[in-house]
């Protein structure tokens, strides 16, 4: 009996497992043992009581989930920061617990309501005193770690719990004597498990894998150089043996069945106050400003998905709804992080839904940063997006041009008051010239984006929104675009073709080269293959050696696209051979008739490669930024290699049309956040045939109507 340590722990008289809120709970409604129960917790009961005081708080009845007193509130000295449990099933508790404390002398806090905290099952001190390891994702809220620290005067060292089954920081975690740690480290987000590994040095690090944490021998009480759990595997029972610690096993499995063992069956009353130390909590918080059609078009939802999935916590300060169909919708939102690392992460991404900060006087200038070295940006360069963006220089916002993905903002001609922001690759980057960093003042101009999903204001383009259509679907979709490339064409706009040889193969070349034919494309992007197959067709009726017409093999058909590119070799380029009288058909044919300008982007598999193919990487990617540049479409044909390319060269606002018949890639290239997409799961060929079949009923009916 050592009458230092004291804990409170309450009998398990109504214990049950009544309802779900953890997974452990699904499955063991009313499945745990009474009988068994009482003599697992009178056996836990005995051997703390053996090395320490124990007192009791009376059961209530209707309130199972009291047994686990870690729960009731976190206590620091002489004051108690009581509960706020997140599911209403425990929150009945909370007076009781309440209760008891100020029956025994404890400074009560209480946190505001709506801000859950879950007390030592979510909060546990370091053993040497020096700080307070506190969990959130699940059950605590990260706003609460802030009150924690003012009010019990503690550094507070936040970590994210990002698996369902370790929801209470107990769970995974546990403090020992000496500085030790004992915990399951996959439990954990990467910020959270560097945050440990910056804190306890790897000898004190004791990590258990997954068998044991579900046993819950994380869920351990530490009384001096004893370890008491659940169970502990042989190898757990050796790394605490070398480090100085005796387990003591007693089976808890009737609690386990509810989501706790002996850690959250107690709660240690007399922390005492062992060093000297700061309330000092890593949070850092911010005010952010979004605006438009935040719930139609979901743009709220993808905000906050991204706050909390990047390891932060939000309160919605103010929302105001958008009372018209038409009218658009506000929300102040409060965001915290654990640090500021991690703030400026969440800010970065926030930046691209348009997030501003609400109160302009508060909004300082982007951070600039000279080039050091050409062609590397400094080391926290803002990476751009595809949307229109903003810097703030002298107090002025500046637009970026040439907007991209992937990109650094690159500030030129800051001496002469009037200076230049352009988006530029990292290669790109020129001395003397200065690069955007940190995340202050830089804001994305985002279209106002309508309730279904098409930009407002456009009643061109009527696509369902982004998103991927199949089979029934297609024909409807293929009618827009016609309609859409019309309009396009005939007002003198820019559609950009980015291909692959699939297009030949699929039988898609003659509708191709109708469309270059016909006005529609004013620029074909692509690689080596689609020319050959292209060509080869046009010159032996076979692609790859397969005719075309008949669809069979021919023989000796393995050579033919060799011999296409050797024929090519021989006059030059595409249009020397065309000008020569020897390519009089098909795709690149009908590209150099009408003045159609193509690049070819070469790669490790070409064969040849043709003269036109450019095998020099950057300079191929120069070209087709160059072939993009004012584009009003992008139709992305069955080439998940180029169409990524194309993809990151392409600021939003343009649309972009993809079609494949792999559903997985036409995901990936409309998932752009933006939604200018649309994509289309088909075959490419059918596709074509029907766009072509579309745009000759267009005609017909304009035709009869002039
Ligand atoms: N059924 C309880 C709950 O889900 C178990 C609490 C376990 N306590 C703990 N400190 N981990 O809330």
């Amino acid at each position: 009996m050592n009458s230092e340590l004291r804990f409170l722990m309450c009998p398990p008289d109504h214990y049950d497992v009544d309802y779900v809120i953890n997974p452990w709970m699904e499955g063991n409604i009313h499945k745990s043992s009474q009988e068994r129960a009482i003599e697992q917790w009178q056996s836990l009961y005995g051997i703390i009581k053996s090395r320490a005081r124990v007192d009791l708080v009376t059961p209530a009845k209707g309130w199972p989930d009291m047994v686990f007193t870690a729960n009731a509130g976190l206590v620091l000295d002489k004051t108690v920061v009581l509960s706020r449990f997140f599911h209403k099933e425990r929150q009945g508790e909370e007076p009781y617990f309440k209760a008891w404390f100020e029956e025994n002398g404890f400074t009560v806090k209480e946190l505001p309501k709506e801000l859950p905290f879950e007390g030592a099952g979510d909060a546990l001190l370091d053993r040497e005193g020096r700080w307070l390891w506190a969990g959130y994702g699940f059950r605590s809220e990260l706003d609460s770690h802030g009150y924690l620290a003012e009010w019990l005067d503690i550094e507070v060292l936040s970590l994210h719990l990002v698996d369902e089954r370790f929801y209470h920081l107990d769970t995974c975690f546990c403090p020992l004597e000496g500085g030790y740690l004992l915990y399951y480290p996959e439990a954990f987000d990467s910020y959270s498990n560097q945050l440990i590994e910056r804190r306890v040095p790897v000898e004190k690090r004791i990590t258990m894998g997954e068998a044991d944490a579900v046993n819950f021998s994380c869920n351990a009480v530490n009384i001096r150089d004893v370890v008491i759990m659940n169970k502990a595997s042989e190898e757990l029972r050796g790394k605490l043996a070398a480090a100085g610690f005796e387990v003591v096993e007693t089976p808890l499995t009737e609690f386990l069945k509810a989501g706790g063992a002996s850690k959250c069956l107690t709660l240690r009353v007399n922390e005492p106050i062992l060093e000297d130390r700061q309330a000092k909590a890593g949070l850092e918080s911010r005010t952010i400003l979004l605006q438009g059609h935040l719930l139609d078009s979901g743009l709220i939802n993808r905000a906050l998905d991204t706050i909390v999935e990047g390891g932060g916590s939000f309160q919605v300060l103010n929302f105001q709804l958008g009372e018209q169909r038409q009218s658009t919708s506000s929300a102040k939102i409060k965001v915290t992080a654990p640090s500021h690392e991690v703030m400026e992460e969440l800010m970065s991404q926030l930046i691209n839904f348009g997030a501003v900060n609400p109160e302009e006087s508060a909004i300082a200038d982007a951070q600039l940063e000279p080039v050091e070295m050409a062609g590397v940006a400094p080391d926290d360069f803002y990476v751009t997006t595809i949307y229109p963006t903003e810097v703030r220089l002298a107090g002025q916002w500046l637009r970026v041009e040439n907007q991209r993905m992937d990109g650094a903002i690159a500030i030129s001609g800051l001496g002469s008051g009037a200076p230049i922001a352009r988006c530029k690759l990292l290669r790109d980057l020129e001395l003397g010239e200065s690069v955007v960093t940190g995340v202050e003042g830089i804001r994305t101009v985002r279209k106002v984006e309508a309730r279904d999903g098409k930009p407002a204001g456009s009643q061109e383009f009527t696509f369902m929104g982004s998103g991927v259509s199949s089979e029934r679907r297609v024909e409807l979709m293929v009618e827009q675009i016609a309609w859409e490339l019309r309009q396009v064409r005939d007002r003198g706009g820019k559609t950009v073709v980015a291909a692959g040889p699939v297009t030949i193969h699929t039988g898609g070349g003659e509708h191709l080269a109708h469309l270059i034919r016909e006005g529609y494309v004013q620029a074909l992007l692509g690689g080596n293959a689609i020319a050959v197959h292209d060509m080869e067709q046009a010159m032996m009726g076979t692609s790859l050696g397969v005719d075309m017409k008949q669809g069979t093999s021919v023989r000796g058909g393995h050579r033919h696209h060799l011999k296409t590119i050797n024929t090519i070799r021989r006059h030059g380029s595409i249009t020397q051979a065309v000008e020569a009288g020897i390519l009089t058909s098909g795709v690149m044919y009908e590209c150099v008739k009408n003045n159609v300008p193509f690049s070819l982007a070469g790669s490790i598999r070409d064969d040849g490669p043709l003269p036109d193919t450019i095998t020099d990487m950057v300079a191929a990617q120069q070209d087709y930024a160059r072939l993009i540049q004012g584009a009003d479409v992008v139709l992305m044909l069955s080439s998940m290699l180029h169409s990524i390319g194309v993809g990151n060269m392409t600021p939003s606002g343009v649309k972009l049309v993809c079609v494949d018949i792999n559903p997985a890639v036409v995901t990936k290239l409309t998932d752009r956040g933006s939604l200018e997409s649309v994509g289309i799961v088909t075959d490419v060929g059918l596709f074509l045939s029907l766009l072509v079949q579309q745009l000759d009923r267009l005609t017909s009916r304009y035709q009869v109507s002039a």
